[in-house]
């Protein structure tokens, strides 16, 4: 391909040709809104490092689902801020906890929306480990029983996909095993299947009031320098029984997305979290970046890289985007504001 017979720009040179050779497309179907729920009622705390982003109530979660569901959103994960946290994280497989109780709502007023939760310890024990403590650390085996009764007691509440954040080992094996022996072999696992210890994550810890105590998760998240063993984690979570394997973080890992995309022919989801929203939000406040445009070329970035779900606290906004069309969403603006 060689100027001047083939010229690169001439399949570029009008919208209906861009259209028709995109290699890449975003659907609002691929969407899953993350949201915290807080114990109380009345209450819509925005996150101040996560502008839009709220800790709520119940009644306020099921209002903002819905508008969700009505912008094309089809699924929502939830987080959990218990009433009461202690050192066994009672609340995540109390039957009556927080999410249980919000997916009932939910289910109710909303049944078309997808409820997944998020199925880890973390936001329940008062030290803010994603497990129970032995000797100083997390220990693997007791907290795969918590999990697994955490996970059932999600199914039996209504949820309609479980997802493990934890990063224990046979994790997945085990809520497996303990959904399908109770009568919810239908209900499918999405696996946080390669999850970095990530410096990402401190906005969501202040959402989701999780920072652990004493330490932190390098013991059980994986190391940021690390390829391979990206895979080994995926490949123990297929082989476990995993539906859906996910990477997070995920503009810092999109060739983690990629290699993990090459090896598994499962679907799989990335996790836009909250210090990527963060750092949008902020330049975008600043004027520094057209917001619009750096969210939708994030988002292309996911599908590019071989993701096919994106957790996002964008959601919502890539929605409304993606109704204006995919060129209205990525023009250039002329500086003014205008669209
Ligand atoms: C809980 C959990 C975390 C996130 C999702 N589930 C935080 C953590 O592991 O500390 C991070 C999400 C985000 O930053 O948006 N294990
Ligand atoms: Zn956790």
């Amino acid at each position: 391909m060689f100027y001047p017979i083939y010229r690169a720009r001439r399949i570029r040179g009008k919208e209906v040709f861009r259209n028709m050779v995109r290699e890449t497309s975003l659907s609002a179907h691929d969407l899953i809104y993350p949201m915290f729920s807080a114990f109380g009622t009345g209450i819509k705390k925005e996150i101040s490092s996560m502008p839009g982003i709220y800790q709520q109530s119940i009644e306020n979660i099921v209002e903002e689902a819905q508008e969700a569901y009505e912008l094309g959103v089809p699924a929502v994960i939830l987080f959990g801020i218990p009433e009461q946290k202690d050192a066994m994280g009672s609340d995540a497989y109390s039957d009556t906890g927080i999410i249980q109780e919000t997916i009932r709502a939910l289910k109710k007023n909303v049944p078309n929306l997808a409820v997944i939760t998020d199925v880890c310890m973390c936001e329940y024990t008062d030290h803010g480990h994603c497990g129970v403590i032995k000797n100083g650390d997390v220990d693997n085996d007791e907290t795969l029983e918590l999990l697994a009764k955490e996970a059932l007691s999600h199914a039996r509440a209504g949820a309609d996909m479980v997802a493990p954040s934890d990063m224990m080992d046979g994790r997945v094996a085990a809520i497996r095993e303990s959904l399908d022996n109770n009568g919810y072999k239908e209900i499918p696992v999405m696996s946080y299947a390669v999850k970095y210890a990530s410096g990402y994550y401190g906005p969501f810890r202040e959402a989701a009031e999780s920072t652990p105590q004493f330490g932190d998760r390098r013991s059980y998240q994986m190391d940021p320098a690390n390829r391979l063993e990206a895979i080994r984690e995926a490949r123990m979570d297929v082989e476990e029984g995993a539906d859906i394997l996910m990477v997070k973080p995920g503009l810092p890992y999109l060739d983690i997305v990629r290699e993990v995309r090459n090896e598994f022919n499962l679907p799989l989801a990335v996790y836009n979290v909250s210090g990527e929203y963060s750092m949008v939000k902020a330049a975008a406040s600043n004027g520094w970046i057209d917001e619009d445009r750096v969210i939708m070329e994030t988002m292309l970035s996911f599908k590019r890289a071989g993701a096919d779900l994106i957790l996002t606290y964008h959601a919502k906004e890539v929605a409304k985007l993606l109704k204006k069309g995919y060129e209205a969403a990525n023009k250039d603006r002329c500086g003014c504001g205008c669209r």
